[in-house]
């Protein structure tokens, strides 16, 4: 495995590879791996001749600061990590190798088709341009022919579907299942900073859209929906930011559950400081 920083080295491998004519895939993160990355990576590794991963934790789709600073750094693990599990090539640039100065003073201007203007987009503004910003270069850099990301951002993969759709990469996402811990607590680089006791709380936001699943005959969309958050905010140490039962599609709110085919409960919950997200299939 081989550690690039610079572009023009991520270049050259990448043209040694495709001189080679070799099948490249590609895993976009943010490092701090856990079993929901490396799920990716294995799955990456066995369908491509060349595994690419990039560690890069991408300032300008952050829209709070502190998240920014606060958010786990743990390079070495994760090039430890990466090795054990067969990729190929690992790109960790710092920012100033992606952005020109100016790019990381303006937004990133993106036509999102309507599916920026709900649930993260509304409260974390600017962000999906800052993930489009990145993953579109990425995408330039790397070339790969499939690109992996994880159904726990689902409105991200949404969205990364629709770019390579309105810019054209011909590239085939592939969208990977959660993983979650036993508790069912979906794996993510934030759950590193939650307390013993947080990461039982937390544990409750599955199990509440599970349960909500079972129900989900009984009660209408907005009964459901409201039961959701209010079981979750009756925890204490939990607070809801939002639950929204969507097509799964277009990620438009549904009003009635023969409304779509492909619906999809999206929430995100604070538990203490921790922002997490989650989601549950619900048909
Ligand atoms: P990051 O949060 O590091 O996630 C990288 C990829 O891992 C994403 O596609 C995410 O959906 C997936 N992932 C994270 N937790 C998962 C889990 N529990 N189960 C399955 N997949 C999981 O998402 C980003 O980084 C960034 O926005 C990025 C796309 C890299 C752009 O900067």
């Amino acid at each position: 495995m081989v550690v690039v920083k610079s572009v023009n080295e991520l270049k050259k491998q990448v043209g040694r590879l495709r001189d080679e004519h070799k099948s490249i895939g590609f895993v976009p993160t943010m490092g701090a791996l856990h079993q929901g990355h490396l799920q990716l990576v294995s799955r990456c590794v066995a369908e491509n001749d060349a595994c690419v991963v990039s560690l890069f934790i991408n300032p300008t789709q952050f829209n709070d600061k502190n998240d920014f600073n606060r958010y786990p750094r743990t390079l070495e693990n994760d090039i430890a990590l990466l090795a054990s599990v067969g990729c190929a090539i690992v790109f960790a640039p710092s920012a100033e190798e992606m952005y020109t100065p100016s790019e990381m003073e303006t937004v990133f201007d993106f036509d999102f088709g309507g599916l920026d203007e709900v649930m993260e987009g509304i409260f974390r503004p600017g962000h999906f341009n800052g993930v489009v910003q990145v993953v579109s270069k990425l995408f330039s850099l790397v070339t790969p022919d499939k690109a992996y990301f994880g159904e726990k951002d689902f409105q991200q993969l949404a969205i990364i579907r629709r770019m390579v759709q309105v810019m054209i990469f011909p590239i085939e996402i592939v969208g990977c299942p959660i993983v979650r811990e036993k508790s069912g607590l979906a794996l993510s680089s934030r759950n590193a900073l939650l307390s013993e006791q947080e990461r039982t709380t937390a544990a409750v936001i599955y199990r509440t859209l599970s349960e909500s699943k079972q129900l989900m005959h009984e009660k209408t969309v907005a009964e459901t929906k409201a039961w959701v958050i209010d079981r979750l905010n009756a925890i204490d140490g939990l607070k809801v930011e939002y639950y929204e039962i969507v097509n799964g599609n277009s990620l438009q709110s549904i009003t009635d559950w023969s409304d779509a085919d492909y619906v999809v409960g999206c929430v995100t919950v604070y538990c203490g400081k921790v922002r997490l997200i989650d989601n549950i299939n619900y048909k």
